[in-house]
């Protein structure tokens, strides 16, 4: 792991973005893995900049998204497909037919979680995968006790996850307790992981992570398994360390 401590969430989004562009830079037709919450939407915000500038270009890339919320479609506004069309998709030269998030409106979830993962396979697996982190310690919605080999599957969300996400939802609006996720073992096949955490809220979470035990309790921690993972934070969720 490679642990990288930045002033604030600016310098954050900066770094993780020229991660992404670099790697688009040198292989225009990328796979590349892309993630939702809070945390990435300056760094999508930055990739954007980038190519207004002409200094990148997404014509050629192919993109997977990590997780979606089940029962909800594509059209939903709190859906992680419409979160990435309106955070990046609808702003850059990429083909959406080439983006990918896992169908939240599957008649068969079971059969749609494979599916996903042969996706992955055929277009030649993941070259930089972006992450985000839960308060405990969840990537993707790979919530705690999740497998640390795991694939693509249905995860029901803990209450913590769900009140953390109920800020995104209307008082009265259904939230959805299940999402289709990829899993820990798919995560750890892509050939580079960005993981990007910011805030103090974060730094018990980046803690167990960096300093704790391989444990499925904190699913993060199993990037400590992986050759190229770069973690990148700022002092507030580095705090702990
Ligand atoms: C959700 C997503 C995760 C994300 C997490 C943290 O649960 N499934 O991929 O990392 O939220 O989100 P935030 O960046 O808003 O703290």
């Amino acid at each position: 792991m490679q642990i990288v401590i930045l002033k604030d969430a600016a310098e954050v989004a900066q770094y993780g973005a020229q991660i992404f562009a670099d790697q688009i830079n040198k292989k225009a037709d990328s796979v590349i893995g892309l993630a939702t919450g809070s945390t990435p939407v300056a760094l999508y915000q930055n990739l954007i900049s980038r190519k207004e500038a002409g200094e990148v270009s997404f014509a050629h890339v192919t993109s997977f998204n990590l997780d979606e919320y089940l029962g909800l479609t594509g059209d939903h506004p709190q859906s992680y497909r419409f979160f990435m069309n309106e955070q990046l998709f609808d702003h850059v030269d990429i083909n959406k037919a080439n983006t990918f998030v896992p169908p939240g409106d599957a008649k068969n979830p079971i059969s749609a979680c494979k599916e996903y993962e042969d996706k992955i396979v055929a277009a030649g697996g993941i070259d930089v995968q972006l992450l985000g982190i839960g308060r405990n310690g969840h990537i993707g919605f790979n919530e705690p006790s999740s497998g640390l080999t795991s694939r693509t599957r249905v995860k029901t969300l803990t209450k913590e996850t769900i009140d953390d996400n109920a800020r995104f939802f209307a008082a009265d609006e259904y939230q959805p307790h299940l999402s289709i996720t990829m899993g820990i073992g798919t995560i750890l096949d892509s050939r580079k992981v960005v993981l990007l955490a910011t805030g103090e809220n974060k730094a018990d979470a980046v803690q167990a992570m960096v300093e704790g035990p391989l444990t499925a309790s904190c699913p993060a921690s199993a990037l400590q398994m992986h050759k190229h993972a770069v973690i990148v934070i700022d002092e507030a969720a580095a705090s702990k360390l």
